[in-house]
């Protein structure tokens, strides 16, 4: 039952991009079991809105009891308080995610040298919108997210996995692949056009000689590295519907495989606006199939596949986010008003990881999360 839990506060998506070139590119490491890397980067949810009701299947989850609660009015302790519940429905409104939004969420205020409190997600709401406090206060219980519940109950969480920019996507999906966003602290149509020019974990992995392929839906979102449209790059991108099932069953996936979600379900497929519900279970669809995909592969010995989100949607969460001692990965400064130095991480987002090697209950993780470890 127990899964094992791995603590550790660090810019992860940053770190994560290094482990898994060790893993899949480094000599030295050749022993390494794990020859295939799957990555799956889902969207806008903090790790208590998706997995904080699992520490129901395992204490050792820094998850949440029903106990967490924020102020209505982070300056004035006596105006009310919201409890986190487990009624979190498959299609919430979209709370505040923005650079500013989540200052106020983290710090109860626009003044962001305290310390994280964690207290200003339900002000945040309400300043939104009357519904948007229920949407924000509330978790999935296990059982409405049965995929996770039984990953989590197999396999390992990361509890102290924080988004890598406390803003929007984008920055935050540039760290993934390349351990920066290049500065970028929102999601700017023109640069994203233009192409960030950072170097890619992409460009590590060809480079050391091991393969990569990027399984899309729609438009890959990795092109918005500039490097990933380079010519020679172009037999790496396979739609993911026929490529990627037929890759794994032949033992074909590449060393690195980044498989990227259908994200304008609403606009290239109108009947799913009518069910905006299927925002979370066309999630939860999509984390089965690679997973189950991936288990009758040829390859599984050999395969390790990391869930993780960009960042947390605006959802509360209730673990303090790193504030100090945050390295910058580059030293470039964000754009005003903000010119923020990319000094301190967003909220914790859900993170989970998938393999044979990890082995269950024991607390034990592979020796791949002890590479980890060392590294962060
Ligand atoms: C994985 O399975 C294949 C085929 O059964 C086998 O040849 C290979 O040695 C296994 N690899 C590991 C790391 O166990
Ligand atoms: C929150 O409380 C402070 C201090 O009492 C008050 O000045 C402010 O107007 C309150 N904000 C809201 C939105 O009620
Ligand atoms: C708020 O919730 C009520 C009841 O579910 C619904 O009728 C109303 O349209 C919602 N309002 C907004 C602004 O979402
Ligand atoms: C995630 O955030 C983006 C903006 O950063 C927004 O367009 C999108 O609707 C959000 N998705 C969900 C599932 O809330
Ligand atoms: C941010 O940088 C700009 C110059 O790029 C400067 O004019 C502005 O005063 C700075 N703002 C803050 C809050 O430091």
């Amino acid at each position: 039952m127990a899964a094992p839990t791995c603590g550790r506060s660090s810019r992860l998506h940053a770190v994560l991009a290094a482990v898994l070139f060790l893993v899949v590119a480094r000599p030295s490491l050749a022993e390494s079991p794990i020859k295939t890397v799957v990555v799956v980067v889902m969207e806008n949810r903090s790790f208590d809105h998706m997995l904080g009701w699992m520490k129901r299947l395992n204490p050792e989850i820094d998850g949440v009891t029903g106990d967490e609660w924020n102020p209505t009015n982070a300056s004035d302790p006596s105006a009310g308080r919201v409890y986190f519940g487990e009624g979190a429905e498959y299609v919430d409104p979209d709370p505040g995610h923005s650079f500013q939004e989540i200052r106020q969420q983290i710090f109860g205020s626009d003044d962001a040298t305290g310390p994280a409190k964690m207290d200003g997600f339900v002000q945040q709401a309400r300043s939104l919108g009357p519904n948007m406090t229920d949407a924000v206060m509330n978790g999935f219980s296990p059982d409405s997210v049965a995929v996770y519940r039984e990953l989590v109950e197999e396999f390992a969480v990361f509890d102290r996995w924080f988004a890598s920019v406390p803003s929007s996507t984008q920055p935050n999906r540039l760290f993934v692949h390349s351990g920066t966003s290049g500065g970028a602290t929102s999601n700017n149509p023109v640069l994203l056009a233009e192409g960030y020019s950072q170097r890619t974990i992409f460009d590590n992995v060809h480079d050391a000689g091991q393969s990569f392929g990027v399984y899309f839906q729609d438009v890959p979102a990795v092109l918005f590295y500039r490097n990933l449209r380079k010519l020679k790059y172009l037999t790496k991108f396979h739609p993911f519907h026929n490529a990627f099932r037929d890759h794994a069953s032949r033992g074909a996936l590449p060393n690195y495989a980044v498989v990227e979600q259908h994200y304008m379900d609403s606009k290239a497929h109108p009947a799913n606006d009518d069910h905006p519900s299927h925002d979370v279970f066309q999630g939860q669809m999509l984390v089965k199939e690679v997973y189950e995909t991936l288990r009758s592969s040829p390859q599984w010995n050999q395969t390790l596949m990391l869930v993780t989100y960009d960042e947390h949607g605006g959802f509360f969460d209730h673990v303090p986010t790193p504030v100090a001692g945050v390295p910058s990965p580059d030293g470039i400064v964000g754009p005003p008003p903000y010119n923020f130095s990319f000094d301190r991480l967003g909220v914790r987002v859900p993170t989970i990881m998938i393999s044979p090697w990890i082995n269950k209950g024991t607390g034990q993780l592979s020796p791949f999360v002890h590479y980890y470890h060392w590294l962060a």
